[in-house]
């Protein structure tokens, strides 16, 4: 297991992960933690299971969440930001999870906008932000982070081995999670304090030079709308920045 004792042995964070929750089967690690925000757990906290019953991923899908061989967790974040400001979270939690992989495995991991991070072509993590705000401020936000480590291709139902992959099954071996957890928390709490500080202007071009769709035509849903261009940019906030027919659109 992931044990906090570990966890913390020379973990050189200030914020992150000082208050850990550990469990060996949770629903949702996203849901306990909103649920500790909501009764004042402090910025920083940390939860997580080896196994999630019921892993949400975005709109309102599933996320496959088997035991010992992903990293499943959720961070509470408690940052003086507008609402508009936190979908930025999940590109700086992005950036950090490709160059933890850099480090850690060597390979080359691309940010896919807006949530996901991908190796190969293929993903191997996911974002999944939730929020808790009012108007003109943020109350919380649940940053929840779900990354395949030791999956063999096997291990992935067959639903999702055409799209899905695992550090074990893109390096040919086995990756410590424990020492990619602690060095993830490391970078992203970095990162953290300076998109507190600037929002993404001073860690743009690092997002950018790991950005997949950088300069590709992508077609991209918003509720019921489609937009259609070619994906140059992003905003200070993390929304995505497309050439269309019609001019530059922003698309958060
Ligand atoms: C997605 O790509 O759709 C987002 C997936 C997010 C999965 C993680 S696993 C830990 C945390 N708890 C959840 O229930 N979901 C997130």
């Amino acid at each position: 297991m992931l044990l906090p004792t570990e966890i913390k042995y020379d973990l050189k964070t200030k914020i992150l992960a000082q208050e850990i929750h550990s469990y060996k089967v949770l629903k949702s690690t996203n849901d306990l933690a909103f649920a500790l925000a909501e009764a004042s757990a402090p910025e920083g906290t940390l939860v997580l299971a080896e196994k999630q019953n019921k892993g949400k991923g975005r709109l309102g899908r599933s996320w496959f969440s088997p035991p010992q061989l992903g990293i499943w967790m959720s961070v509470i974040l408690r940052p003086a930001l507008l609402p508009s400001q936190a979908p930025g979270l999940s590109l700086a939690a992005s950036l950090a999870l490709v160059l933890t992989t850099k480090e850690l495995t060597g390979l080359e991991a691309f940010i896919k906008w807006p949530n996901d991070v991908i190796v190969n072509k293929k993903k191997f993590c996911g974002i999944l932000t939730e929020l808790s705000a009012e108007l003109d401020k943020i109350n919380f936000v649940i940053l929840g982070v779900g990354i395949n480590v030791n999956h063999t291709q096997k291990d992935f139902p067959e639903s999702l081995r055409n799209m899905a992959t695992s550090l074990r099954v893109e390096t040919g071996s086995k990756i410590s999670r424990i020492d990619f957890l602690k060095r993830f928390l490391e970078k992203f709490e970095k990162i953290y304090l300076q998109y507190r500080k600037t929002g993404l202007l001073t860690l743009k071009d690092e997002c950018l030079r790991h950005f997949y769709l950088l300069g590709k035509k992508v077609k991209v849903q918003v509720g019921i709308e489609i937009f259609e261009g070619k994906a140059e940019n992003l905003d200070e906030n993390g929304a995505l920045i497309l050439r269309t027919k019609e001019g530059l659109k922003t698309i958060t």
